[in-house]
């Protein structure tokens, strides 16, 4: 049996065994924006997932564009070579190339940790001020965000060229940007968030622009041979907010742009959003913006089976698959896989005795 989410695939000069993508996932657990002893157990262990692929949680540009006092960021030389001590631990232990999300959380920053509330910090937690396209809080909650000045809009487009040139330095194997979720970039986006008068709204044309801008910025200082993508909405879930439709023509541009692949999630661009979810809910949206940008497209959201998973990449509907709660309930999920699909999968040596199909016959010798 032949799998197809076994297979390789080759994003710019990175070649990778399989389709399997851990998801990246915010920690909570910097220190100023630094990865601390937590990130040293949490990549490492999805170092050896089986995934090909681990993408490094929302690593933030500035200080500011934090979600939380605990998220990660590549500001600062603090910031560099914390993660650098997580990325030599896990390619020294690991299996997975590495990744990183780069961000700015916009008018969602300044937020309380999930598991302190999750709302916008009070006064007496450290709040700081936010930035978004325009003065609108993301819900009633949160801080009304300062529209962002044309200096401002300079400033952040810098920071992420400047967090992305830190990212090659650590020896990053890919960068994807995040432009979904209600983060800033997808804030410019989005009819819903951006109310500008100015050329940065208007039409969509005008909405995509600064987005555009930072894409085009990074792309110039990244070399081809990196691959560079984006995780984008597939849909606001909103009556007036972004479509299926929408999410095929920035694909289509971020394809033009020079961005090697796109990662289709959805929601977040207000508090109220309800999504219907169900298993592989927005795998229609990847295969909408894969048919339609012809660019390399990794589908997420819940999905979990290897079947599952398998079945979307051999009906064309992903190149690839990421899963980010199904592979904290079980961090071995890519070994499972290979299992349950016949297929083969890198292991560390230590732990070469779980692999049976690898070591027919082995005996257990204590
Ligand atoms: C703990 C946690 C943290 C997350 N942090 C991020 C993040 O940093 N960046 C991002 O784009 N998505 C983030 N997400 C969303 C996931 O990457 C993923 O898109 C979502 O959970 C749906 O996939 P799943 O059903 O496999 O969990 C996070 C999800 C979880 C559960």
């Amino acid at each position: 049996m032949t799998s197809a989410l076994f297979s390789p695939i080759k994003l710019a000069d990175l070649e990778l065994d399989n389709r399997i993508v851990v998801s990246p996932m915010c920690q909570y657990s910097a220190d100023d924006g630094s990865a601390t002893d937590w990130h040293l157990g949490h990549l490492g262990m999805l170092a050896n997932s089986g995934a090909a692929l681990v993408v490094v949680e929302a690593t933030h540009v500035e200080r500011r564009g934090r979600i939380t006092h605990g998220c990660l960021g590549l500001y600062s030389d603090d910031n560099e070579a914390a993660l650098a001590r997580v990325l030599a631990h896990c390619r020294r232990i690991g299996t997975a190339k590495l990744g990183i999300q780069l961000a700015h959380a916009g008018r969602k920053a300044s937020s309380q940790l999930p598991w302190q509330g999750g709302l916008g910090l009070k006064q007496n937690e450290d709040a700081w001020e936010t930035i978004a396209p325009s003065a609108i809080a993301f819900g009633n909650a949160w801080h009304a965000p300062r529209a962002m000045s044309r200096d401002d809009m300079d400033r952040v487009r810098d920071a992420f060229v400047s967090s992305a040139r830190r990212a090659l330095r650590l020896g990053f194997d890919a960068i994807e940007l995040h432009l979904a979720h209600g983060y800033l970039l997808h804030s410019f986006m989005s009819p819903i968030s951006n109310h500008r008068t100015d050329e940065y709204n208007g039409s969509a044309e005008g909405r995509l622009r600064f987005p555009l801008e930072v894409v085009a910025a990074v792309r110039a200082m990244v070399p081809r041979s990196v691959p560079l993508g984006a995780r984008i909405t597939g849909s606001d879930w909103l009556d007036g907010g972004m479509t299926p439709d929408d999410a095929a023509v920035l694909a289509k541009a971020l394809k033009q742009a020079g961005l090697d692949f796109v990662c289709v999630s959805s929601g977040g661009i207000t508090s109220e959003v309800k999504i219907a979810l169900g298993p592989g809910y927005q795998v229609p949206f990847a295969e909408k913006v894969r048919r339609e940008a012809g660019i390399p497209t990794r589908a997420v959201g819940l999905i979990a089976t290897p079947q599952q998973a398998e079945a979307i990449v051999t009906e064309g509907k992903a190149d690839m698959i990421a899963l980010a709660r199904a592979m904290l309930d079980d961090p071995h999920w890519g070994w499972r896989a290979a299992q349950v699909l016949g297929a083969e999968v890198k292991r560390p040596p230590q732990y070469a005795r779980a692999a049976p199909k690898l070591w027919p016959g082995a005996a257990y010798r204590g």
